[in-house]
């Protein structure tokens, strides 16, 4: 007879440390890259790619500054390529809109390259969002300017 009784409130409580267990693991996910992101206070299509590196798991870090210059220089981005944004993550340097997707494939591969770079800000990238049949292309470049094609999009 008790044991009857006692049965329904520790089911119960095994069923509420399960749920708690559940509950931690969401709220505190495994942090993904940290990327460290140099832009202009003012730039409202660089806190929109911000967001979509954040969306896609990203552990992001934002630096306004109004020496984007001094920060390509440091980080050795060509003249060429220069876009409105420069973030680095992994010791990987990224120039522009580039897609999360493709930052993920590129610390996943590991190709020898500087870094990645959407010159420009093309209308249809992540973070200017606009509705464009105009594709773009993604480039991989090296501390000499030297550029490949990553991807199109
Ligand atoms: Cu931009
Ligand atoms: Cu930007």
């Amino acid at each position: 007879m008790l044991a009857r009784t006692l049965w329904k409130p520790l089911a119960l409580g095994a069923a509420c440390v399960a749920l708690a267990a559940v509950a931690g693991l969401r709220a505190a996910p495994t942090p993904g890259p940290e990327v460290t992101v140099y832009k202009s206070p003012t730039c409202g299509c660089c806190r929109k790619w911000v967001e979509h590196l954040r969306a896609a798991g990203f552990s992001v870090t934002a630096h306004d500054t109004s020496d984007l210059d001094a920060v390509r220089a440091r980080y050795g981005v060509p003249r060429k390529l220069v876009a409105c944004h420069t973030a680095v993550v992994q010791g990987y340097v990224i120039e522009g809109h580039v897609p999360a997707d493709l930052i993920a494939r590129l610390l996943k591969e590991r190709p020898k390259v500087a870094g990645l770079a959407v010159p420009g800000m093309p209308a249809s990238a992540p973070g200017m969002d606009m509705p464009s049949p105009a594709r773009y292309d993604v480039l991989t470049f090296d501390r000499t300017g030297a550029t490949s094609r990553y991807a199109t999009r």
